[in-house]
């Protein structure tokens, strides 16, 4: 078994550019810290895959991240933390971290009693979001629904044709129907749209879990005593199964990768 060290890397995953929402947070509560992301561009989109699959893809990049001596790994996906997170989590050294159980519990303890969920295919029907919120709060009436062409725009850069947009208006009227008070961007790659979004509702009506997950994670490594305090050295490095240009040009106007994207097959 690895022993856990404070200047090893946190490992990131997602289907793509995604989790590079929850990195950009992480990275400035934490900005000590040595990052490796990881986006499965080969498989993208994870949300209309099964268990199955989503079992198979993790196992090559939790060994990735073993081989990287990683202290710690961010689920910074909501379809795999609402699939297959329990199957996995304890088979590893490290711990991993993730988003939809980490942030479920913060919005079941806000006062909200009409909350939206937008999420992946794979997320609603997994009703995580609920089964976790109704842990701390049996109260709160929650809307799912799946966005399901939205993760292929972001990753394909089309936020702004004119299609994307009324396929975003129109899936966010749907939602509107419910009168929620806030709506949750339940899937990493979401809140590369609030551009879009925000030109029909206002921005206050959105969550972007990020900043509480990033939150969650900086408490949870300073209690465990694993923060890297050594500031002289800090690396970013990026891989991907497929296209990492599309992947750093779509990653773009959420996250600007100065290093090269380095293309890794399992
Ligand atoms: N960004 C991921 C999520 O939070 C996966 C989206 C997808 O590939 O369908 O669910």
């Amino acid at each position: 078994m690895a022993t856990l060290r404070n200047n090893t890397p946190i490992g990131f995953f997602d289907s793509g550019v995604g989790g590079l929402t929850v990195l950009k947070e992480v990275k400035r509560l934490m900005p000590n810290e040595n990052f490796i992301y990881f986006g499965d561009t080969l498989h993208v989109p994870y949300g209309d895959k099964t268990k199955e699959q989503l079992l198979e893809y993790s196992k090559g990049i939790l060994k990735f991240f073993e081989e990287k001596k990683c202290k710690a790994v961010v689920m910074a996906c909501n379809t795999t933390s609402s699939t297959i997170y329990e199957d996995i989590k304890d088979k590893y050294y490290f711990k991993i971290y993730p988003i939809v159980q980490t942030v479920a519990e913060v919005l079941a303890k806000t006062s909200l009693q009409r909350l939206g969920i937008f999420a992946t295919p794979a997320t609603i029907n997994s009703g995580a979001y609920e089964k976790e919120i109704q842990k701390y709060n049996s109260e709160m009436r929650i809307y799912g629904q799946h966005c399901s062409e939205w993760v292929r725009i972001v990753e394909n850069n089309t936020s702004e044709s004119a299609e994307s947009i009324d396929i975003i208006k129109n899936d966010l009227n749907i939602m509107l129907r419910n009168n929620p008070q806030k709506i949750v961007l339940g899937c990493t790659h979401y809140p590369f749209l609030l551009p879009i979004l925000t030109k029909f509702a206002t921005k206050e009506l959105f969550i972007d879990p990020a900043k509480y997950f990033a939150q969650a994670i900086n408490t949870d490594l300073t209690l465990a005593g694993l923060t890297n305090d050594n500031s002289s050295e800090h690396t970013e490095e990026f891989y991907v199964s497929a296209e990492p240009d599309k992947f750093k040009n779509s990653a773009k106007m959420f996250y600007e990768i100065k290093q090269t994207v380095n293309l890794l097959n399992f």
